[in-house]
């Protein structure tokens, strides 16, 4: 892979941290793009991408290259190429890619990469999108991923939730401060920019009574 000078989000906390007893197969996420039930995606992109923007782009940075892991086919990836920066994505889901590129009306190219069976890159023709098709594990373990590919002045905006995991299994996985700081706190200064009420009647269906959106900044500490 290439390296980066910008990681702006983890989508919804996910698979930061392994849980023991709940994981999302990789099947799983096949069928649930296959059956449509993509309730992820946000059509609008993430609210919380907009609000923090400017504190990723460092006001105003332009021609960074911003990493999309778990990407699906995020809207935000085309609206932060036409600002002119350059996108790289992980996908598993071969569909939620092309679906990406048609529903942008963005032409691409489809590449082979050599070393990883199975994967391929997706390449807008203007050069400034490239998607990876493969399972993000293919390429390391994902926080130590997220850190391999931070360089000194990266911003990574991580979004985590909280709620009584003694009633709701997942997903989204259920990531405490204290796995985030045990993950990322030796080499990254953590800072909360907000901790939300996102408690919807979807959360209420799965047996909770409270649902908290909890966003990050991650920054690599200096070197003393
Ligand atoms: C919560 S969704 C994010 C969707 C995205 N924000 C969007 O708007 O479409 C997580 C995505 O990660 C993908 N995914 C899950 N496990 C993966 C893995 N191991 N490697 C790469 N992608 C993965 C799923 O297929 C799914 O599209």
């Amino acid at each position: 892979m290439e390296s980066f000078t910008d990681v702006p989000r983890v989508e919804e906390s996910s698979d930061i941290g392994q849980k023991q007893d709940r994981v999302v197969t990789e099947e799983e996420w096949l069928q649930k793009w296959k059956m449509r039930q993509i309730g992820f995606h946000k059509e609008q992109g993430h609210p919380i991408l907009r609000k923090y923007l400017d504190v990723l782009l460092l006001n105003g940075r332009s021609g960074l290259r911003i990493f999309f892991p778990l990407c699906g086919k995020a809207v935000e990836m085309k609206w932060l190429a036409d600002m002119g920066h350059y996108v790289v994505g992980v996908e598993l889901c071969e569909c939620a890619l092309k679906e990406f590129f048609t529903e942008q009306d963005l032409s691409y190219s489809e590449e082979t990469i050599p070393g990883i069976s199975g994967a391929k890159v997706f390449k807008s023709t203007s050069g400034n999108i490239s998607l990876y098709c493969c399972s993000i594990y293919d390429l390391s373990s994902y926080a130590d991923l997220m850190l391999s590919v931070m360089e000194r002045s990266c911003c990574y905006l991580l979004v985590s939730v909280l709620y009584d995991s003694n009633k709701h299994k997942g997903p989204p996985f259920y990531v405490p401060e204290a796995e985030i700081k045990s993950l990322f706190g030796k080499v990254c200064e953590i800072k909360c920019l907000e901790k939300v009420d996102d408690f919807s009647d979807q959360h209420k269906a799965w047996g909770l009574d409270y649902f908290l959106e909890v966003t990050y900044l991650l920054t690599l500490k200096s070197v003393p």
